[in-house]
């Protein structure tokens, strides 16, 4: 049987593709590295469906090389990499992977704040260099976790979950938002909703999980860095424009804050001569927010059924567009 649809999946997927083999034609892209903007432009023109990645620029040049496209399906819950306006311009839906990556992104944020409050990676590196010559009473101290103060920067569904997990831990916790949330949900979560100035002067711990847009890009710099606590220590697993890397070098370097831990960064991947590497005070890891097995195929599922829908001209189950 002739199949219905030709699709391109940009990147080999973490599950099965025996829905979408039903009733489409399927390329997947079988390199490491993305397919190159120019590579990505050409095949778009001779498909119905995209399933694409956030490494995949999706500028309205691109869409505007097939209007007919059905359907562009991401694999992430951003989609900062996609021009929605241009898309939907030509009625093409955009599908993104809301929800399930929410606890897996929660849990390495978290991870990488215990990492840098408790000096994990330092202490790693200090044993595996032989340094490690007896118990010291000053050797690697850290602040306190529980007990302090989080600042939550942007309160949607990681930026509650962060919430979750930090009333465990007994913290005071603060919030910034351009929406508040409602009453019994700040009072479930025990969070109080304050000035983005505020928080930055008063937490302990700052964590980023607001989209990445015109008004956040580079929403850190010198001017945020010099209001928080010269202990604060930053964390972001959002999307890495939304710190100026000059700015957070300069503060790293000058003590200004504590330290930092990124699993993002501007630009991805951080070029190897970055001056932020060389910093002892900041933790980076390669954008795994999400990257729990289980996590990783249901977002792959979740892209595929959008992919499927849009197909069928069927209204996407988490459809991006307005
Ligand atoms: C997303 O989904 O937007 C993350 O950055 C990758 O999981």
């Amino acid at each position: 049987m002739m199949s219905q649809f030709k699709v391109l999946i940009t990147r080999p997927l973490p599950t099965t593709l025996e829905k979408l083999e039903a009733i489409a034609e399927i390329e997947v892209w079988p390199e490491r590295q993305p397919p190159a903007y120019d590579v990505l432009r050409e095949k778009v023109q001779a498909i119905d469906g995209l399933l694409c990645l956030l490494t995949d620029q999706i500028d309205q040049a691109l869409i505007a090389a097939n209007p007919a496209l059905k359907v562009i399906s991401q694999m992430a819950v951003g989609f900062d990499n996609i021009d929605i306006a241009a898309a939907t311009a030509h009625k093409i839906p955009v599908g993104h992977t809301p929800g399930v990556l929410t606890d897996a992104t929660a849990d390495l944020t978290w991870a990488l704040l215990m990492a840098a409050a408790r000096r994990v990676v330092e202490g790693d590196r200090f044993t595996r260099q032989g340094k490690w010559q007896t118990w010291e009473p000053d050797l690697l101290l850290g602040p306190n976790v529980s007990g302090a103060t989080l600042g939550i920067v942007g309160f949607g569904r990681i930026g509650q979950a962060m919430a979750r997990r930090a009333k465990g831990f007994g913290m005071r916790i603060l919030y910034t938002d351009p929406h508040r949330a409602a009453p019994e949900l700040e009072q479930d979560l025990g969070a109080d909703f304050v000035s983005f100035d505020q928080l930055l002067q008063e937490a302990d711990f700052v964590t980023i999980h607001t989209v990445l847009s015109a008004e956040t890009h580079h929403l850190f710099s010198d001017r945020q860095f010099e209001q928080m606590q010269r202990s604060a220590i930053l964390i972001n697993t959002a999307r890495g424009p939304i710190v100026d890397p000059a700015a957070l070098y300069r503060a790293l370097s000058a003590e200004q804050i504590a330290g930092a831990a990124l699993d993002v960064t501007d630009p991805e991947p951080i070029p190897t001569d970055s001056p932020l590497l060389t910093l002892e005070n900041l933790i980076i890891t390669p954008h795994i927010g999400s990257a729990s097995r289980q996590t990783r195929k249901q977002m792959a599922d979740m892209a595929i059924a959008n992919l499927i829908a849009g197909l069928k001209g069927d209204r996407l189950p988490h459809c991006v567009n307005p």
